[in-house]
């Protein structure tokens, strides 16, 4: 039995839902030291007495008599653009990590019967939500979209949204103290509202089953329904106008033929409008049908073995430098990864923004997902685990009807413990639970023996991955490029071997000898003999080496040559391709021709 609706941590599909927006300039209060819950119950800095004139900021106070003592005021305060990051929008702020309080005014007519929701699609990494005063929750996680119910909470005129965004690293955040990319805090996604019918569809999940031909499954959950409520899918383009009826649980699924729909790929990326109905409520989405498994050594997108020609991205517009969250910004991403014809992207190391993955289906890239479970996490921690389990519970109900998306990794390079495996072991079976039929791995570390001549993966998650992936650096971080030639890989020849990042620095613009370190020759040799040592392993299915783009860094500290930038982009943040990246593209050139041949000569 799959969750009911109240398992659903927030609408599927809100991204095709009308929305009023309520992007655009906030007022904020910069507050290292929670002043804004000085005298909330939950904060007391110091034992200190209790001062009226201290009123909490989400109650946003406003003076009524001329001897009113408030020491804020929203609408004074200088603005920021929401959505965006407070680093690349005020100086004082590019290093800050604390609290920042933001806040907006909104008008609303709530039509009668109706329902009113606010949805964030990400503000990084503590946030909590007020309207008029009253408290509407926390989220934490920084890269996920949550919502609330405001129907109760509108009031005719103004009503004031207030939001703490706190982005300060703690033990038990996911990710925890130490990450190798800027911390950018702020609500650095979309903010609306949306409106639904007293009974809306709330989940729903539409695809194909491995080993079920041309059947699709779909499945429902509704919100506010009573028993008997009848669904509706309707593919125009096909014909199709399928029926179902939902339980008392508010839950329904039916089998649909698609016998005559397009198989979505990177080649022929078809996808179909589908209408879904549930009583008053109607909601239209774009959604490709494929299959995704492994078989042996090989990876089947359609019953075809594909080689996965990729590259990471971290979701940043390095020219700025800035989060990325628009739908512009994917296309600028996304379209530097298909001039180095790629057909896949690691979107590394937390869930970008839903743009990326609605272009990736327009666009045919398939896509590695990740949770933020990265290096050291407390692992023997209830709360990180809570934390890990929502953010990897929210990626997947909002990215499970994306064709694009096939594999759900929920970790990269964590240390091989008894605690973290049972972490891990956790998380996988909830991806299992929610999506059974995608591939599921993380990022693992490799071995390497005594002599340092043969590499392997012995950490056990391997044998929980669908897709034995791991980073390896070799000719960056141990040895030297030349090494690649000599190692040998001691893997299980039964399962697609992936190799998540490999790379090297390199200075936009500096050249020299090969052997010179930070030159664009340097990147380019250890992509070549990189490359030439995989191509070698006869599992070797694909790659997304590290990385599309230069990225912030704050523990990248050579001045002169990182100041604060990983220099490990085959991109400059100014666009100027290194010399690794012909490197890279004319091998999936060369991939994709052989690939292309094999499939035409096993016709
Ligand atoms: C690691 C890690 C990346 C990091 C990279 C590097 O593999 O996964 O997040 O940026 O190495 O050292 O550049």
């Amino acid at each position: 039995m799959s969750d009911s609706f109240s398992d659903t941590p927030h609408a599927q599909n809100a991204y095709y839902r009308p929305r009023f927006s309520l992007n655009g300039a906030w007022g904020y209060i910069v507050d290292p030291y929670e002043t804004g819950y000085r005298n909330h119950r939950d904060w007391r800095p110091f034992d200190e007495a209790f001062h009226p004139s201290d009123r909490t900021f989400f109650e946003d106070a406003r003076p009524v008599n001329a001897w009113d003592r408030i020491e804020y005021d929203f609408r004074v305060a200088p603005k920021m653009q929401v959505p965006g990051d407070w680093f690349h929008q005020v100086e004082e702020l590019r290093y800050y990590e604390g609290s920042v309080w933001l806040h907006r005014d909104f008008e609303y007519e709530l039509r009668e019967g109706k329902r009113l929701f606010l949805r964030f699609e990400a503000a990084n990494y503590e946030t909590d939500v007020y309207i008029n005063g009253e408290s509407l929750g926390r989220h934490t996680g920084g890269f996920d979209p949550f919502e609330f119910e405001i129907t109760r909470f509108l009031h005719g005129g103004a009503n004031s949204l207030i939001v703490r965004v706190n982005n300060r690293r703690e033990k038990n955040t996911v990710p925890g103290m130490a990450t190798d990319w800027w911390n950018y805090g702020g609500i650095t996604r979309d903010v609306y509202l949306f409106e639904t019918p007293a009974c809306y569809l709330r989940d729903y999940h539409f695809q194909l089953q491995p080993g079920k031909g041309d059947i699709g499954l779909a499945e429902f959950w509704l919100d506010g329904a009573e028993e008997g409520v009848e669904l509706g899918i309707e593919i125009p383009a096909l014909g199709i106008d399928a029926k179902a009826f939902a339980d008392e649980n508010g839950y329904a699924r039916t089998e649909v033929s698609l016998s005559k729909a397009q198989r979505w790929s990177p080649e022929t990326p078809k996808l179909y409008e589908v209408r879904f109905t549930a009583g008053e409520d109607q909601v239209q989405d774009l959604i490709g049908f494929r299959t995704i498994e492994t078989r042996g050594a090989d990876v089947l997108l359609n019953d075809e073995p594909i080689f996965l020609r990729g590259i990471s991205i971290h979701e940043e517009v390095a020219s700025v430098p800035r989060r990325a969250h628009s739908r512009a910004d994917a296309q600028t991403l996304l379209k530097q990864a298909v001039e180095l014809n790629c057909n896949f992207v690691r979107l590394a190391h937390y869930p970008h923004n839903e743009h990326m993955l609605r272009l990736a289906d327009e666009m045919g890239l398939l896509v590695w997902e990740e949770i933020p479970v990265y290096w050291g996490i407390d692992y023997e921690n209830p709360v990180a685990y809570e934390s890990a389990l929502s953010q990897l519970r929210s990626v997947v109900h909002r990215d499970r009807n994306r064709a694009s998306v096939i594999v759900w990794s929920v970790a990269n390079e964590t240390p091989v413990t008894e605690s973290r495996l049972a972490f891990l072991g956790k998380l996988k079976s909830t991806v299992r639970k929610l999506d059974s039929h995608r591939l599921v791995s993380a990022a693992l570390d490799r071995t390497q023996s005594e002599d340092k001549r043969v590499l392997s993966l012995q950490d056990p998650f391997v044998h929980e991955s669908d897709l034995m992936s791991c980073n390896q650096y070799l000719g960056w971080y141990y040895g030297m490029p030349d090494d690649c030639a000599v190692v040998s890989w001691d893997l299980d020849p039964d399962k697609p071997f992936f190799i998540s990042e490999f790379g090297a620095g390199a200075l936009a613009g500096r050249h020299g000898p090969k052997e010179e370190v930070w030159t664009e020759e340097y990147q380019a040799w250890v992509y070549e003999q990189q490359l030439a040592m995989l191509e070698k392993v006869s599992n070797f299915r694909g790659c997304s080496p590290w990385i599309l783009q230069d990225f912030r860094s704050p523990r990248r500290n050579l001045s002169g040559v990182q100041d604060h930038w990983n220099r490990k982009g085959l991109l400059a943040p100014d666009g100027r391709k290194k010399k690794a990246f012909h490197v890279l593209k004319a091998f999936y050139d060369r991939i994709e021709s052989t690939y292309r041949k094999e499939s035409e000569t096993s016709v």
